[in-house]
């Protein structure tokens, strides 16, 4: 038997995200937010194994601190096998293996990456030959930030974030992240904005009626400069993850301190993501975190959606 009829098992890498600008507006009735973001997928990856068993099973290890990822059937990965079942009639099931580099609970979208993955590799095992505007369906059922695992690359999102268009970048942006131990809730992260625009209006200023991305920051991502980018780098949720997580606005001065460009909180947080200008001074910025007792790590972006590796 060869290696490859002992190991018939389908390998997807996707990428993790860093919303490089995100402005929310209103809740909705559906408790989504309407909004607007820049996203752009960068080189932490999540590597997933899809192979054929009778139910659906999931073990998960990762660079990155894994106790906070479920394994039940609450998990994201597994709910997107299990949809791409139900919707094509597929009665089988599946055993998937992830590997994560994303930080769990970080804002950086490593459990949408998980079920992106685990769409197209299933998709590719089982032979089922969804389209991509099918599988970006099935994805936007899953998480709003799901869609754009799937594609990749750098993309604006509107809608619940789910509404892709393709932004043009060009060259490579570098960037040092910042992870946390504890995680943040994205829902709450969400809530506490809603809270701080009623209780706190003076400081505040209101959720836009129409999210649009800066033309700023498309500009700045044409051009591939990230002296621009810097600039115009922007986060509603900051303010709400700032005010649950206090300590973060020290590292955030820190790293400028250090030597960043900008830094800002990915998504909901709270990870800290920081633009740098080259990879070397991204090396510097790094080690200097680190001494100061941080986990840190360097990804650069745009990189590609989920696909098989
Ligand atoms: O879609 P996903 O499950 O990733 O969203 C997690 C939570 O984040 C939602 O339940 C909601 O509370 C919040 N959210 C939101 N508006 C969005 C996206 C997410 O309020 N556009």
């Amino acid at each position: 038997m060869t290696l490859v009829e002992e190991f018939p098992g389908v390998r997807v890498r996707a990428p993790g995200k860093i919303n490089v600008f995100l402005e929310v507006g209103a809740r909705q009735d559906d408790g989504y937010h309407d909004l607007a973001t820049a996203f752009q997928a960068v080189s932490l990856y999540e590597d997933l194994v899809a192979s054929h068993a009778d139910g659906f099973t999931l073990s998960v290890t990762g660079s990155v601190d894994t106790t906070g990822v479920p394994v039940d059937d609450t998990n994201l990965a597994l709910r997107a096998a299990r949809l791409l079942a139900t919707e094509t009639g597929y009665d089988g099931g599946v055993h998937l293996d992830i590997r994560k580099e994303v930080p769990v609970a970080g804002g950086m979208g490593g459990g949408s990456a998980d079920a992106a993955a685990a769409l197209v590799a299933c998709d590719a095992l089982w032979g089922t030959g969804l389209s991509s505007r099918e599988l970006h369906t099935l994805a936007a059922r899953l998480g709003a930030d799901v869609p754009f695992a799937l594609a990749g690359g750098t993309a604006v999102g509107t809608g619940r974030g789910d509404a892709l268009n393709p932004a043009l970048a060009r060259g490579r942006f570098e960037w040092v992240l910042v992870a946390n131990p504890d995680g943040l809730s994205t829902p709450k992260v969400y809530a506490e904005l809603d809270r701080l625009r009623e209780e706190h209006a003076a400081q505040i200023p209101p959720a836009p009626e129409t999210p649009s991305v800066s033309a700023d920051v498309l500009h700045a991502l044409r051009a591939g400069d990230p002296r621009m980018l810097a600039e115009v780098l922007h986060n509603d949720l900051q303010a709400a993850a700032l005010r649950l997580r206090p300590d973060l606005g020290a590292v955030l001065d820190l790293g400028v301190r250090e030597g960043a460009l900008a830094g800002i909180v990915s998504g909901s947080g709270p990870t800290l993501a920081f633009l740098v200008e080259t990879r070397q001074e991204g090396y510097g910025l790094l080690q200097r975190l680190e001494r100061a007792g941080h986990d840190a790590f360097q990804a650069h972006g745009p990189v590609h959606g989920a696909r098989i590796a």
